[in-house]
């Protein structure tokens, strides 16, 4: 199994850092188009393979894509994070030439690569894919969900003062400070309701804080985050290298499923050896539903910014 990371800043480090901790892949090569960064990188994390034990070989290339050929899984998260202050949505102009070519180059090498999109803003990157490679849905996978999911069991936990592994919970809708839609009526204490603990007002304040986790983050670090973002990632490319089946809210193409189409959105999925093998869709609430029309609305209005 081997495994691509397209941008060895923070991100990118911490994606290769979590998959080879978790020993599953043969290999890991980090890409960056700075001299030397990703060589650096993946050398400073080969250091760590006796310390932490594990046998992954990482291999670093200055945008040198031969070297990735042959990869099963490829993650883009190269493009500029945001800063304090800045939405997701304003990092479209840069981004989406990078993602374009970046995209272009691991397919020409690996032509049967399954695709994990981080790049900002994550849902329109993930529908630039589908329009500009032509890879079928199943293998073009939009990371946020995951990330968004996993902010939200840390606010649950803390407002349940539980520890975070009796808590289940999933954010569906698009990864933005305002088109984020997590389930708190579907959240669960060890299978019991968590609006069972938690007034309504506690339970929107868990919703809010969620919503603008990735910002609190930007706001605290100067950047954005790469702890949980390469955390989450890692879960994704594990659940397709080793065939899980385990469902996770990714971005996909929606062709009608929750009555949308032509974007890519979270909802839940089947990750397996094919990339999304399933699209889940679930009972929502008219409220929910109506929370997810108004997040895709909100993903459509910055897909019409791509010059496609
Ligand atoms: C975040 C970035 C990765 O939410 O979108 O931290």
């Amino acid at each position: 199994m081997k495994v691509t990371v397209v941008g060895a800043g923070a991100v990118g480090a911490s994606c290769a850092e979590y998959i080879a901790i978790k020993n599953f892949a043969s290999e890991v090569v980090v890409l960056d188009i700075k001299e030397g960064f990703a060589e650096g990188k993946a050398m400073d994390l080969m250091q760590t393979a006796s310390l932490n034990g594990f046998d992954t070989k990482i291999v670093g290339s200055t945008n040198d894509y031969s070297k990735t050929a042959g990869s099963d899984i490829a993650v883009i998260t190269s493009g500029i994070p945001r800063k304090p202050g800045m939405t997701r949505e304003e990092l479209i102009g840069i981004n989406a030439g990078i993602v374009k070519t970046v995209s272009e180059n691991l397919i020409k090498h690996s032509p049967n690569v399954i695709l994990i999109v981080v790049s900002n803003p994550m849902d329109t990157m993930t529908y630039l894919v589908h329009k500009t490679t032509g890879l079928p849905k199943n293998r073009i996978i939009g990371m946020g969900g995951a990330l968004d999911s996993a902010r939200f069991k840390y606010r649950l936990a803390e407002a349940l003062e539980a520890p975070i592994s009796d808590v289940d919970g999933m954010v569906i809708g698009g990864h933005s400070d305002t088109g984020m839609v997590p389930l708190t009526a579907h959240a669960t204490r060890n299978s019991v309701k968590v609006s069972e603990f938690l007034s309504e007002e506690r339970l929107e304040q868990v919703a809010a804080d969620t919503k603008v986790g990735g910002a609190t983050l930007t706001k605290l670090l100067g950047t954005s985050a790469w702890y949980a973002p390469g955390a989450a990632v890692s879960g994704l490319v594990q659940a397709i290298a080793c065939d899980q089946k385990k469902m996770f809210p990714c971005s996909t193409l929606l062709e009608g499923e929750y009555g949308l189409n032509d974007l890519c959105i979270g909802v839940p999925v089947i990750l397996g050896k094919d990339g999304i093998e399933k699209i889940v869709e679930i009972e929502l609430s008219d409220a929910e539903k109506a929370k997810m029309q108004e997040s895709a609305a909100g993903v459509s209005k910055t897909n019409g910014l791509l010059e496609l």
